[in-house]
């Protein structure tokens, strides 16, 4: 097969939602009907068993599982399905933004009785930084949740896009029989009995057959619903779906095994197949013939007592093959890679061949690092690859001082996979932590001590919020001269103004209106 053949079948993309919506339910029922496993049940067991997060050996574990359920690829209809799994708990929100800059498109599941929430938010504008185009699933159609209309509404002010109904419930709650596909006219009929969720399709709104299954009542309310529903409503507009301007939507109850397959369908024929990428000095076309890709997630592997670790990278361009001699931009060597891995279903195979889209992981000793570029030979660095302002802190002391190499070593390596960021202030020899939610502190200490051998201790520190400067070097100098005490550098020796506060920030804005205090930066 071509390179445009392998890449025209591929579809990579990433499932987001406020934690309970039905992520992990609809994940793994996507994975059932691709036939990519056999028996239902595996991945929300999984997730059983990361709740307890507060012990550690729960999260080494976890650590460990992840690493086979951070990328699950599967074939349907004549596709390959890349499904990048994003970690459910909020404190890890880094490591899904991350993995939304290797998907091409974005699954939103939305809890039918709670409708938008505070993390549905917080995810869209990080795919909004990319337009990436987002399909909306509006689950548990099986409770009584919100008027299908009102939830629309909701999506378009609060999140910005103009909703397309591809598909539209017949009742909810006890009185949920189906849904109306307004695009192929069909009815499907719910029956939680039947074995994918589904008992018949109906061709056709005028069709006999539709009062039969529903009931005269419910099939003539559905009537009068979609007149409505086609007069108000936007439709499918593939431009404005692929801009992230306009999100087509399909409702269904997952853990019914409701409108599953129907999502799988419009992942397949609506979502984008990969895109270009943006590189510092080139747009790179994924059907170019040299290999090229990058790095947006490292994962410590299953061994602790080895520090191994897997890069996960998203192919560009061109064909990856086992074996292939590839150049990682930032040291300008070149790695022969026999043992890359991909993801089909929970096995991890050897990889043959990857192409744009795909993901491969590359198992190596730290020498790999968030944000690298891996290319045959040319000189190109994709840019896009985005570290946040932390909003948690902490100043890392040590119970053993002769250990002090250690703990610099450990925390600079963590800070490299993206556990934690790390600044260094410029007038003291404080250690100190950034991150997005505490519970990556308890990680990382929990790794220093079993990865590191050193006992660490955080404590709370002043500092409320950081941002990354830009601006000329006498501004710089001079904000550094003045400022000197709230001054880092971070991981990759970049200036980053720390702030005790609000105020604080906003003051030091005013003095330097010419420089730039940034939220996030890209990683080099
Ligand atoms: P998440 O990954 O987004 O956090 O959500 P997850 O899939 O774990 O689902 C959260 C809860 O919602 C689970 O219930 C799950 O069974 C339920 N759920 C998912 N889809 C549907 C649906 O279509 N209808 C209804 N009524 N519930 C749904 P739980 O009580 O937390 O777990 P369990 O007791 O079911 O295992």
């Amino acid at each position: 097969m071509s390179i445009e053949s392998e890449i025209h079948r591929r579809r990579t993309f990433a499932i987001i939602s406020h934690p309970d919506a039905g992520k992990t339910t609809l994940t793994e029922k996507l994975l059932w009907f691709g036939g990519a496993i056999q028996v239902a049940g595996e991945v929300r067991a999984r997730k059983a068993s990361r709740h307890a997060t507060s012990d550690w050996m729960e999260l080494e574990k976890q650590r460990g599982i992840s690493v086979t359920s951070s990328v699950m690829q599967f074939p349907y209809r004549d596709h390959i399905i890349n499904l990048l799994d994003t970690p459910g708990h909020e404190d890890f929100s880094e490591d899904t933004y991350r993995t939304l800059t290797a998907v091409d498109s974005a699954i939103m599941v939305i809890d039918s009785v709670n409708g938008v929430e505070a993390q549905t938010i917080k995810l869209l504008n990080v795919c909004r930084m990319r337009d990436t185009p987002i399909i909306t699933f509006i689950n548990k159609l099986d409770r009584e949740g919100r008027e299908p209309i009102e939830l629309l509404d909701e999506i378009e002010s609060v999140l910005g896009m103009q909703c397309a109904p591809m598909t539209w419930p017949i009742g909810m709650g006890k009185r949920f029989r189906g849904v109306y596909h307004l695009y192929n006219d069909t009815v499907l009929v719910f029956d939680p009995q039947a074995d994918k969720g589904t008992s018949e399709i109906i061709q056709g709104l005028d069709n006999p057959r539709l009062n039969e299954f529903i009931g005269k009542e419910q099939a003539d309310e559905l009537r009068v619903d979609i007149e409505l529903v086609r007069g108000a409503s936007h439709t499918f507009d593939s431009a404005a779906y692929l801009a992230g301007k306009q999100t087509p939507v399909l409702f269904g109850s997952a853990v019914n095994n409701f409108g599953v397959q129907m999502m799988l369908d419009a992942v397949v024929d609506l979502s984008p197949e990969p895109l270009a990428r943006v590189t510092e000095s080139r747009l790179v076309a994924p059907a170019e013939a040299k290999f090229s890709g990058f790095v947006f997630k490292i994962q410590a592997n299953m061994d602790p007592k080895h520090r191994d670790r897997i890069a996960f990278l998203r192919v560009c361009s061109g064909r990856f093959d086992r074996g292939m001699k590839i150049k990682q931009i930032s040291s300008g060597k070149f790695m022969a890679v026999n043992n890359a891995i991909t993801f089909m279903a929970q096995d991890r195979n050897t990889a043959d061949e990857a192409y744009a889209g795909d993901i491969i992981g590359i198992p190596n000793h730290g020498t790999i690092r968030l944000g690298d570029t891996f290319t045959e030979n040319e000189n190109l660095k994709f840019t896009g690859i985005p570290s946040f302002a932390p909003e948690f802190f902490r100043k890392a002391r040590i119970k053993n001082p002769l250990k002090m190499k250690q703990l610099q070593k450990g925390l600079q390596q963590l800070a490299e996979e993206g556990a934690t960021q790390l600044f260094r202030p410029i007038s003291s020899n404080d250690l100190i932590l950034g991150a997005v939610g505490t519970l990556q502190f308890d990680v990382v200490a929990h790794r220093l001590q079993f990865e590191y051998g050193v006992d660490v201790l955080f404590e709370g520190c002043e500092f409320a919020t950081a941002r990354w400067l830009r601006g000329s070097e006498p501004d710089l100098k001079q904000l550094v001269d003045k400022y000197g005490f709230n001054v880092a550098l971070d991981g990759a020796d970049q200036y980053v103004y720390l702030a005790p506060n609000r105020v604080n920030l906003s003051m030091t804005q005013e003095r330097f209106p010419d420089v730039k205090f940034l939220e996030t930066r890209e990683v080099y």
